[in-house]
């Protein structure tokens, strides 16, 4: 049977109103997934909702103003909170991926528990969508990855936990996004993942390499949007710009360089869990190449193009 996003929106403000003996805090990225989810409890719960961002410093470029004008379209009231320190110093000298998520996603409870006594809250409502506690091994399922907002959960949190679209997949969430009157600029986002650049850096996250791979990211996006716009190819699902913990030879002028690699994804899916990679035209990676490597000349050297699907790959590199 289709999914029926206006029967969902209906039953789920019904079932929040459950949550209104208490006040709750909702952590909007500004991604389609938490909007959806803050605007959907918003409806339920009004005045005792508070919505908090959090700038872990591992944002996009632009993102934290982006969200910010973003949210005042959706009429949502949200705290700012600036905790980049906090996370770059909780991830210094870390090169595991589930560890790096692990940290992630305990800072983001920490601060949301920080922000939650401010406000007396009882309930935290998150944006969780199936993928995300299906891939981190819930029940019989092998543990993929622990997504930031379900594998890193404290137990002992002292919140209770409203995550009204766990059972839906991404489309589904763009429909129910379509009819809570979100502007499309929002819910057609290409997904962006809780711990943001942190799984986009192989090996150590530092400031140097944050700021390499934010870059890379929003060269790939601009190039991939202007083909798009021009009908030189779809916009694909998902494309990013990831950073690679391996340094290779090159040459600068006519002295030898040694740097950083950045690997270049662009896929195609439907909920993202399974993907193909995008065929994306020579032109346009050549385009993307010379523009990274030209803007950070002194530390990127090799440009590379993943063309691996989902499964053998994941989408993120970690
Ligand atoms: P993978 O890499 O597991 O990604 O194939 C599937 C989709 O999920 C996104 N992703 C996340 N989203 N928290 C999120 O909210 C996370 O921890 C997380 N990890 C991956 C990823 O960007 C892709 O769209």
């Amino acid at each position: 049977m289709a999914f029926d996003a206006a029967r969902f929106v209906s039953q789920k403000i019904g079932e929040l109103g459950q949550y209104a003996d208490g006040n709750a805090i909702i952590a909007t990225s500004g991604g389609v997934d938490s909007t959806t989810a803050a605007v959907l409890a918003k409806k339920a719960l009004g005045r005792k909702l508070h919505c908090v961002f959090v700038d872990t410093g591992l944002l996009r470029k632009g993102e934290a103003e982006t969200a910010r004008k973003n949210f005042k379209k959706c009429g949502l009231d949200v705290k700012i909170v600036d905790a980049s320190s906090r996370f770059l110093n909780g991830l210094k000298g870390v090169t595991n991926p589930e560890r790096k998520r692990k940290i992630i996603g305990g800072l983001f409870i920490r601060i949301f528990e920080e922000e939650a006594r401010r406000v007396q809250a009882k309930y935290l409502a998150q944006g969780t969508i199936a993928p995300d506690w299906i891939e981190s091994g819930a029940g019989i399922r092998d543990n993929i990855k622990s997504h930031h907002n379900v594998g890193g959960l404290p137990k002992e949190m002292g919140l209770l936990l409203i995550e009204p679209m766990r059972d839906l997949y991404k489309d589904e969430v763009r429909l129910v996004a379509k009819e809570l009157g979100i502007p499309s600029d929002v819910f057609s986002r290409q997904p962006f993942p809780g711990p943001g650049l942190a799984i986009r850096i192989l090996g150590e996250v530092t400031k140097e390499r944050v700021e390499i791979v934010r870059e890379a990211c929003a060269i790939v996006e601009e190039e991939l949007e202007a083909a798009a716009r021009k009908r030189k190819m779809a916009l694909p699902w998902q494309y990013f710009a990831v950073l690679l913990p391996v340094k290779s030879v090159g040459v600068q002028g006519d002295v030898r360089a040694y740097g950083c690699t950045i690997a270049v994804r662009a896929v195609e899916a439907a909920d993202g869990m399974t993907a193909n990679y995008s065929a994306v035209p020579h032109g346009v990676l050549h385009k993307i190449s010379l523009r990274i490597t030209n803007a950070m000349k002194d530390k990127v050297n090799r440009v590379v193009f993943d063309v691996t699907n989902k499964p053998p790959a994941t989408i993120e590199w970690e």
